[in-house]
């Protein structure tokens, strides 16, 4: 049975032991002591007057981690400090104030949810959520919550600064790949935004369950907010689990499966991971840029030669998200069903 607005775990009751329905298998839960905690993610300085050490420094993390973390990327440290405390004002709002924009149709442009996908898997996973259409935001702000007073000026504030640097960061991915630096931009279309805002509650039992189990975005490029004192994202690296320190101020970036796709598989949508833990709830905000819909998803010809054919073949961004939302989020790589 999929769960409901009373079921939401920013709303329901304190729990001493993990409900049965949250519960992994043996073989599938986190083993978080074998987690490794002293490694890094790349951390790259956007402020530094080197542009092309930027530009090698991103190419590089692309190719081998997926991720890295952003520092002076030109977004105030006191914004994001209000983003984070808007969504956790949205999440302490009472049930009832929540329960109207409750839904578990991953179509809806504005949505509360709780787990992943409610209706389609098995166990269910230690996370709420609100998703958001972004863009254009003249379109969907008006629907958006207006309690919290400050959510609409706030968050949408926050999504159109999340573009700037997302265009950025695609300028500097493109040039990285030897391409003019609008290629991706081009390449991708009128982009749609999307924005979830993630709340962890404090988990009785964390090594039996998720946040968000084993997953690659499927979308083009994600920034992400995170709370700076709560760990809980971790990135799969040689086959290892690598947490991911929290830097204050910083935010987290990674490449989703259409630059993997658009890079004709040079640039890595990695595994990723959201943990939880018995002692401090946690949140997060991720902000995913999307090709539009109908743009044909297919690598340039520079990047495609007799040493290295096309590894997938062409596709539209419509076609690739429904097939993502079809399956389980720990299935295989979405992309190996592209080939
Ligand atoms: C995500 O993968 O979308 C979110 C992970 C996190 O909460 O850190
Ligand atoms: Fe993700």
């Amino acid at each position: 049975p999929s769960l409901m607005a009373d079921q939401l775990l920013s709303t329901a009751t304190h729990h001493r032991t993990l409900p049965e329905n949250y519960v992994r298998p043996e073989s599938q839960r986190p083993r978080l002591t074998q987690v490794i905690t002293d490694a890094s993610i790349p951390i790259i300085d956007l402020g530094s007057p080197d542009k092309a050490q930027i530009i090698s420094q991103i190419g590089q993390a692309c190719q081998s981690y997926g991720f890295f973390q952003v520092v002076n990327h030109g977004i105030d440290t006191e914004l994001m400090v209000k983003m984070m405390t808007t969504g956790l004002e949205f999440f302490r709002l009472p049930p009832e104030e929540k329960a109207k924009l409750y839904s578990d149709d991953p179509s809806k442009k504005i949505r509360l949810s709780t787990s992943f996908n409610v209706k389609k898997e098995l166990v269910h996973n230690w996370r709420d959520y609100l998703r958001l259409h972004c863009y254009p935001l003249e379109e969907y702000v008006p629907g958006w919550p207006s309690n919290p007073s400050s959510f609409k000026e706030v968050v949408s504030t926050y999504c159109q600064q999340v573009r700037g640097l997302g265009f950025r960061l695609l300028g500097a991915i493109s040039l990285s790949l030897g391409l003019e630096e609008d290629f991706i931009e081009r390449a991708l279309g009128e982009q749609e935004q999307h924005m979830a805002i993630n709340y962890y509650p404090k988990c009785p039992e964390p090594e039996l369950t998720y946040g968000l189990p084993a997953h690659t975005d499927p979308n083009a490029l994600t920034v992400l907010l995170q709370d700076s004192d709560v760990a809980g994202l971790q990135v799969l690296r040689d086959g290892k689990w690598m947490a991911v320190d929290p830097k204050p101020s910083a935010l987290v970036i990674n490449i989703g499966d259409q630059l993997q796709a658009l890079s004709n598989g040079r640039y890595n949508s990695v595994w990723h991971r959201a943990v939880v833990n018995s002692n401090k709830e946690r949140m997060s905000v991720a902000s995913f840029l999307c090709p539009c819909n109908n743009v044909i998803i297919s690598p340039p010809e520079k990047l495609v030669s007799e040493g290295s054919p096309a590894t997938y073949r062409r596709y539209t961004y419509d076609e690739y998200y429904k097939k993502f939302w079809s399956r389980n989020l720990d299935d295989e790589h979405c992309l190996e069903l592209f080939k």
